[in-house]
This record gives structure tokens, C-alpha cells and sequence, in this order.
């Protein structure tokens, strides 16, 4: 069996329609759930489009997935009492799943609320379906119907899957380009699409004029202001219509948040409790605008499960990871009279390399742990916001430096889980990560500073994209000391495609003619194979 499907596009978009005929459909229903029957009975009459923001399904399992819309008839309302133009109470609004693109093979119709409380976001948690397979769906909402989504169960465990296509994307600045990407993304017709992070930006780009503009002029920092950036990119054609076509997994980097956040320090060394109230709200706008399942990540104040793991047969699974609310304060924090950049040198930095620092967070170390060592999948993506190879730099000193924002800031939490690959054998573990805004393909070693040390796992970095990259040279001139990155590209913003088969993983970085044209092509840059066994960057 393959979790691939046929070649197809959506449905023909119903932006707005009369749902007329659902009355008829719920007395055709009788055994059917009556509670649509009184959603439909409420008959709102809209005025604008409720379902500006567009749809979204994720969290797939073998009987399911989270459906996700949010009703905004005014998604940019800049009355902080009316998110999305909404006033009032809960709505009850109606969804249709159906085993065809045309919806005319309805096999489920239900009722979910859009949460006052949530902005009036829905989180349809749908259970009892079929295993490994599409289907679509839509939302109606007294006279108005959503656009139809595509929608995938997970294959059951165990059971075999041929082939699966997902693609990972990050670091998506509205400021620094059009979304061409998520387009191409979606053309590839991906099973997966994995959003690693920076999903938004919430500052404003101080150096003018950027491609696009953020449409408030102002920091989110608030819940309102949170709110309105993800309703400003949900309005992207391309970004909608890559969530209507691909189950999306979701981890989230610092800029859903603020710059180079850890747990409850900021860069800015804002009192770690008035920074825990902004996280809230961004934890909060995040949860309203994602296909996540309620029961496992509905915020509570500032803490937010998102890490998940993702199973696909026998032949993947995907582990979701939360890089940012559990680590540990940054290493040598700097004090706010000193330039922040967190770049410091080994020999004036002992705390970097404290044993007890940790980026995952003592529980989410065990629980990858634990995934890792139960795992009977062929192939074992951990998904992650981060670059994790060792990348330094020499210093004026002469002595090394190190980046402390990505895993180069919690050296002993990374040699701890790659040791832990090697200690569970699981089979295949690749990394992948975002959030430098550059392509890097490298081998893992347990000790990077050993080149004898083997190499026991592979890492896909994908680039921005349309966040501007680091200064190539700088980068490629460390490269000479860090032989295991085997692959490195600023330049270019675009998105990582990847198959993956019994025999091996194949990787397509693609990249954008040019991220200031909306209408920009998008090529092959490099393709690498991670073979069955043979753990490290393959040509292809
Ligand atoms: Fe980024």
C-alpha cells in the first residue's frame, strides 16, 4: 500500500454559497447527528466572507486529524474587542468530510465551535475514519461555505507504506518577500507539509523599503497584535492554499514569540514574569491559528504542549519537537548594557557547556528518549526549529567561538540525544530544522570535534522562505572547521521537498528565481540521499 494518492487538484474553491441544500441534507440524515440540523436552522446571513483566514487540517492519525478554520469577517479589525470582526458568544459551525474532491461522497458531517474565548477558531477533532488515506473537507456557516481542504489519516502502525512525500518549511518574514514558495510547495501535491518555525515574524524591519509591509506598522506583543499577524498572513493566497492542500505538523521557533526567546528570558532582559504574560499571548494566537489538537495543546497562561509524535506505517515517524519553552537560560546571559549576539567564545563561556543545560527540557528529553527507543519505523525524523551541527567560528583570540541560540548553546543536551540514537539503534533518525535561513546538509557525530567519531545521524536544514539570509561568505569562511557540514547555501529562499522509501530518503532543496516577485519559479538547487543504513549526506 502507498500513502500516495492520485494526482489531483481541489475541488473548485466555494468562497461563499448558499447552504440551502444542507437542510435537505440533515432530513436525509435522520440517523445522522440533529445537532447539524440546528446549526444550519441558525441561518446567519454574512455580510462579508467568514472565512477569510481559509482552512487547515493537521495532527493526523489513523482515524483522524484536527480540522482547523476561524471565522474572521474582518480578519484585520483593529477594534481589540472584536477579533476577526466577531462579537458575541460561541458559533456553531458545521463541517462536511468527504472520500472525493468534489464532496459529493459525504462520509462524515458534524458541528464544532468557534471559541469566543479562541477568536472564534475552531479545532475540529475528528476521530472513527478510515487509516492512510484523503479525504476532503469544508466548513459552512449559516450562509456561507469554506473553501474545500485536503486532509490525510495516517497509515495505521505497522501497516506498509510504499512511499511518502512531505515537505519542511520555516522563516516566513511577510516583510522580506512573497510566499512563492508555500505555492511550489503545494504544486508538489505533498502528503506532510512541517512548519519548523518563525511561521511569522512579530517585529516590523527597521531597514526600509522591505517587499511587503506588516500592515499594523507595530511589534505583536500583545494578544490582539499576535492575533492580527497571523491573520495577516493567512490572508496569503500561497499560504492558504499550501494548508488547504497538505496536512500540516507544526513547531513554532522564537519569532512567534520575540527574538531569540528561552523559556522565560528574553533577549532583552524583560522581567522574566512580564515576558511570561507576553508569552501567553503569543502561545495563545499561536494555538488559535493552528491545526493542533485541543486536548493536548489548548494553552494554559503561558504553557503550551506542542511536542507530538507522528507515525506513518512502518515506514516513518516524526517527532514534533518544542525547542524554546523548556531551555535552559541562555549561556552567559548577557546583561542588558552588553550587545547582544550570544556568540561567545569557548574559553570565556564554562556555563555553555554546563552538563545540566538542556534545550528540550528535562521531560521532552526523556519522552524523545523513550520515542526513539520504541520506534519500529523505518525512518525517524526529529523535527526541530534549529540548526543542530556544531558550526564554530575562530575568534580574534584565536579561540573557537559558538552561536548559543541554536543547539551550539546546549552542547551536552545535544551529545546526550545522539548518543541516545546510537544507544537505542533506532533505525534511520534524520534531523531536520530551519531558522538560519540557509541550506545545510550535514552529518551528525556523537563528538564533532573528533572527525574519527562516527558519523550516527544525518541533518536537512531548510532554508527561509523569504527571510533574508546570513552574508554567505562569512559563513562559508567557518566552513573549513566544520567538515561535517557537507553542504551549505544562503542565497537562496525556498523550501526542502522530501521522499522517503524503503531503500532511502531523497531531499530536493528548491529554490526561488527571486523572492521579491510574486510570480517567481522555483528549480532544484541539490539533491542528497540518506541510503537505508548508511546514516550522513549521500549524493544523489
Ligand atoms: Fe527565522
Amino acid at each position: 500500500m502507498s500513502f500516495r494518492v492520485p494526482e489531483g487538484k481541489n475541488a473548485p474553491i466555494n468562497r461563499r454559497r448558499l447552504i440551502g441544500g444542507l437542510g435537505a441534507g440533515c432530513l436525509g440524515l435522520m440517523t445522522g447527528p440533529a445537532i447539524i440540523c440546528r446549526a444550519a436552522a441558525q441561518a446567519r446571513r454574512w455580510t462579508a466572507d467568514p472565512f477569510s483566514l481559509g482552512v487547515a487540517a493537521g495532527a493526523p492519525r489513523p482515524d483522524g486529524f484536527v480540522l482547523w478554520t476561524r471565522l474572521a469577517p474582518d480578519p484585520l479589525s483593529a477594534n481589540p474587542a472584536t477579533p476577526g470582526g466577531m462579537t458575541g458568544g460561541d458559533v456553531p459551525v458545521a463541517y462536511e468530510i468527504a472520500g472525493d474532491e468534489a464532496m459529493r461522497d459525504i462520509v462524515r458531517r458534524g458541528v464544532a465551535e468557534a471559541e469566543a474565548a479562541y477568536a472564534w477558531s475552531v479545532h475540529a477533532d475528528v476521530s472513527g475514519l478510515q487509516p492512510g488515506r484523503p479525504y476532503w473537507y469544508r466548513f459552512l456557516c449559516g450562509d456561507a461555505a469554506s473553501r474545500v481542504g485536503r486532509v490525510m489519516t495516517a497509515p495505521a502502525a505497522g501497516a506498509p507504506v510504499e512511499r511518502i512525500r512531505f515537505g519542511f518549511v520555516s522563516c516566513a518574514n511577510y516583510e522580506h518577500g512573497y510566499f512563492a514558495a508555500y505555492r511550489h510547495l503545494a504544486d508538489e501535491n505533498p502528503d506532510l507539509v512541517l512548519f519548523l518555525g518563525d511561521y511569522l515574524y512579530e517585529y516590523v524591519e527597521e531597514n526600509r523599503p522591505t517587499v511587503r509591509r506588516h500592515s499594523d506598522g507595530i511589534e505583536a506583543a500583545t494578544l490582539p497584535t499576535y492575533r492580527n499577524r497571523y491573520a495577516q498572513y493567512r490572508l496569503d493566497a500561497d499560504l492558504q492554499r499550501l494548508h488547504a492542500q497538505a496536512t500540516a505538523l507544526v513547531t513554532w521557533d522564537d519569532h512567534e514569540v520575540a527574538n531569540d526567546y528561552a523559556d522565560r528570558w528574553s533577549q532583552f532582559n524583560d522581567d522574566p514574569d512580564l515576558f511570561l504574560r507576553r508569552r501567553a499571548a503569543a502561545y495563545q494566537a499561536f494555538y488559535e491559528h493552528m491545526p493542533v489538537r485541543p486536548i493536548l495543546s489548548r494553552p494554559d497562561g503561558p504553557v503550551m504542549r506542542i511536542y507530538d509524535r507522528f507515525t506513518f506505517g512502518d515506514l516513518l515517524e516524526i517527532s514534533m519537537i518544542d525547542g524554546r519553552q523548556y531551555r535552559s537560560r541562555p549561556a552567559c546571559y548577557a546583561p542588558p548594557d552588553r550587545l547582544r549576539g550570544h556568540l561567545e567564545s569557548d574559553a570565556g563561556c564554562a556555563e555553555r557547556r554546563d552538563e545540566g543545560r538542556s534545550m528540550l527540557g528535562l521531560a521532552q528529553e526523556s519522552w524523545l528518549g523513550l520515542g526513539l527507543a520504541h520506534s519500529k519505523a523505518k525512518w525517524n525524523v526529529i523535527a526541530q526549529d534549529v540548526l543542530m551541527a556544531q558550526l564554530r567560528q575562530k575568534m580574534p583570540s584565536g579561540d573557537f567561538g559558538f552561536w548559543t541560540d541554536d543547539w551550539d548553546g546546549f552542547p551536552a543536551n545535544r551529545r546526550r540525544l545522539l548518543q541516545r540514537i546510537v544507544q537505542t539503534r533506532v533505525s534511520n533518525p534524520v534531523v531536520i530544522g530551519g531558522d538560519i535561513h540557509a541550506f545545510f546538509a550535514n552529518d551528525l557525530r556523537v563528538d564533532f570535534d573528533d572527525p574519527k567519531s562516527p558519523v550516527v545521524a544525518t541533518e536537512l536544514v531548510g532554508t527561509s522562505i523569504s527571510s533574508a539570509g546570513p552574508p554567505y561568505d562569512l559563513v562559508a569562511a567557518v566552513l573549513p572547521d566544520n567538515p561535517h557540514v557537507r553542504f551549505f547555501e544562503s542565497r537562496k529562499r525556498g523550501y526542502v521537498s522530501v521522499d522517503v522509501d524503503a531503500e532511502q530518503m531523497t531531499a530536493r532543496l528548491r529554490a526561488l528565481s527571486d523572492v521579491a516577485d510574486p510570480k517567481a519559479s522555483v528549480s532544484t538547487l541539490k539533491t542528497f540521499v540518506v541510503e537505508n543504513g548508511r546514516p550522513g549526506v549521500a549524493d544523489a
